[in-house]
């Protein structure tokens, strides 16, 4: 495909959504969340009570789950789950850690592939997550790989959480991103890990129109 593609990879706190949804605003790009996939298919095995370790059920589950992006204007965008908008529940920590444990499993990686391609359309997208661009765009021409230390994402995601009402304490937080980011980083398929070809930015201590400016000038140089 022509279409340009910028993948935006990176562990949870560490910025990429946010500065994904600013980059593909500015752009005016298409946007692809791949983690709300990941959550939607751990939200709905969850819903039909299915054991996350059995590979069977959750690969059927990520086969027929109808996940269903509903953007609107001047608001966050809506995620519909089987017809159920599952937005809030997504956010989670729990969808978080069930998402990370259904996407260890290659079969259920490899039900979403289709799906995700099918988001890269004119004039261009920008795509968030872990493996954009070493697994699904590796031919993508803009790579930005974003970390910060674990307690700046932990901080990062506290204050999130809480600002929605969530009630969780920051050295809890702290503890399940270490412990999902080792998951992420040492599972046999698509770990966490930047391509070779991405720009690597720490964004410990930056500001969000810092971080927006830098990954902007990858496309725009
Ligand atoms: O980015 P987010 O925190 O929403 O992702 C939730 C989980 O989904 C991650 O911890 C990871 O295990 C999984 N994920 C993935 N590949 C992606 C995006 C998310 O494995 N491209």
């Amino acid at each position: 495909s022509s279409v340009p593609v910028l993948t935006i990879d990176g562990p949870s706190g560490s910025g990429k959504g946010t500065i994904s949804a600013l980059v593909a605003q500015q752009l005016g790009w298409h946007l692809l969340d791949s983690g709300a996939l990941y959550r939607a298919v751990g939200y709905a095995a969850g819903m039909e009570g299915l054991d996350l370790s059995d590979v069977e059920a959750v690969t059927r589950c990520a086969r027929t789950t109808r996940i269903q992006f509903r953007a609107k204007k001047g608001a966050e965008t809506r995620v519909i789950v089987n017809g159920h908008d599952a937005t809030d529940e997504l956010r989670t920590e729990t969808a978080g850690a069930a998402a990370s444990a259904i996407a260890s499993v290659p079969s259920v990686r490899e039900a979403l592939v289709s799906l995700q391609l099918g988001f890269r359309k004119a004039p261009g997208l920008v795509a968030d997550g872990r493996d954009m661009g070493t697994v699904i765009f590796p031919d993508a021409a803009f790579k930005v790989f974003l970390t910060a230390s674990a307690a700046e994402r932990a901080k990062r995601r506290y204050k999130q959480l809480k600002d929605k009402g969530l009630s969780v304490t920051l050295s809890g937080l702290q503890r399940e991103i270490e412990a999902r980011d080792s998951r992420d980083a040492s599972r046999a398929v698509a770990p966490l890990k930047p391509a070779a070809d991405a720009l690597l930015v720490d964004t410990t201590g930056m500001g969000i129109d810092e971080v927006v400016a830098k990954v902007l000038a990858v496309v725009q140089p």
